[in-house]
């Protein structure tokens, strides 16, 4: 999509799609303040003048999540899980998530002969793994978990078949019934886990997050966290491949880390979010009205040289500054800690426990939705371990 961005940002910064009924936004000042001037642009689709309910089970559980709620309601939502997702408490969670990521590393070098799918085997099952374990579900039911939260994901995009829909409906309502169990036993037997933060969370009138909610905050923190970590740790080794970084970044964690950094702002696994505008608003010069649905290309701001110079280029040590990669403002991404810090182990596990690293294949189809980056599947080869 780069080029088409490019193009966009030059010539149309800001410019009405009739096919889909949207405007786009591609600059970064505009991109930035699209997502983060919540008095003017709401992220409730509801607001839109051309809102039709999908009508799909779980749909208003999920708009009615902090991601699509505007303050205040967004602010007393995210406080219930705010702590959880801190940069200090989920430090703590390092040496766990190394071990996890050592246990999908020893089996895939056991099942796999010098090549292997990095996303089959490492960057998709880690972030569900870790996602289980914060949240607290049973370590023997992770596996009907990673099904689940598979066609949870694969539902979002919303592009399948009947016959895989309904499939996909009756496997969301198993989960969803899974989870409901879960928050009641958390209710009557709280632990020291996430599911009893939120299944006990208080709001400030006093009363208990009605159950429906605390669902609905659990299927998001499966949903924003999981392809979009995959897609991070996915994103992250083809610009190592392609720059012939693995040998030189192996065992430097804090160029990693930073690396990690150019990735979501090169290869941002999230290229757009959407808003609605509150009110009539001008913005590059484009009078948009009050219930106008927008994109705001993540993807374009980060590519834009009136932020980044060399914009195009991918630089590992850059260490940029203002990316919008896990946005911006009130909605910037909760879980951008824990995803960084996923991102940075599994990597370095990676790089560090196999020699001779290098990219299988050229030929990659892109993930299956309209708003991520990445790809479905991506074969790599390796020496020895
Ligand atoms: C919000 C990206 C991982 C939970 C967001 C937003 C972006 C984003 C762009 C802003 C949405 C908006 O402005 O409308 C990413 C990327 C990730 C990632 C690129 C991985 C590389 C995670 C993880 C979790 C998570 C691991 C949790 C386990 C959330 C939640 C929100 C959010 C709950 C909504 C926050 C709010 O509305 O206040 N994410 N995310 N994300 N993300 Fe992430």
């Amino acid at each position: 999509p780069f080029e088409w961005y490019q193009e966009m940002r030059e010539g149309s910064p800001v410019r009405y799609d009739p096919a889909r009924g949207s405007w786009d936004v591609f600059r970064h000042a505009d991109v930035k303040r699209v997502i983060s001037d919540d008095e003017t642009f709401s992220v409730d689709p509801r607001n839109a003048s051309d809102f039709v309910e999908a009508g799909g089970e779980g749909e208003g559980l999920i708009l009615d999540t902090m991601l699509f709620q505007d303050p205040p309601r967004h602010d007393e939502l995210r406080a219930i899980v705010e702590e959880a997702f801190s940069p200090r408490v989920v430090a703590e969670l390092e040496p766990r998530l190394r071990e996890l990521m050592g246990d999908l590393l020893d089996d895939a070098l056991a099942t796999n002969d010098g090549t292997m799918d990095l996303v089959d085997e490492l960057a998709y099952p880690f972030p569900v793994i870790v996602i289980a374990e914060v949240l607290g579900v049973p370590s023997e039911d992770r596996a009907q978990f990673r099904e689940w939260s598979e066609s949870l994901v694969a539902a979002a995009d919303g592009e399948a078949g009947a016959e895989v829909a309904e499939r996909q409906q009756a496997s969301q309502r198993e989960m969803a019934m899974y989870f409901l169990e879960l928050i009641e036993d958390r209710r009557e037997n709280p632990r020291d886990d996430l599911l009893s933060t939120i299944a006990t969370a208080e709001l400030s009138d006093g009363s208990t997050l009605p159950q429906q909610e605390a669902l609905g905050m659990c299927m998001l923190l499966l949903i924003a966290g999981n392809i979009t970590t995959t897609n991070l740790i996915t994103n992250a080794v083809r610009c190592f491949g392609n720059h012939d970084l693995f040998a030189e970044l192996a065992g430097e964690e804090n160029a990693i880390g930073t690396a990690v950094e150019e990735v979501l702002r090169y290869r941002a696994p999230v290229q757009a979010m959407t808003r609605v505008a509150r009110s009539d608003v001008t913005l590059g010069g484009e009078t948009i009205e009050e219930g106008d649905r927008l994109v705001a290309w993540l993807g374009s701001a980060n590519r834009d040289s009136r932020q980044f110079a060399t914009a195009d280029e991918f630089v590992v040590d850059r260490a940029p500054t203002g990316h919008l990669g896990f946005g911006h403002g009130t909605h910037y991404c909760l879980g951008a800690p824990l995803a960084r810090l996923e991102a940075r182990v599994a990597l370095s596990e990676l790089l560090s426990r196999v020699d001779g690293l290098a990219l299988a294949d050229t030929d990659l189809s892109p993930t299956r939705s309209s708003f991520i980056y990445g790809v479905e599947s991506l074969p790599i080869r390796y020496d020895a371990a």
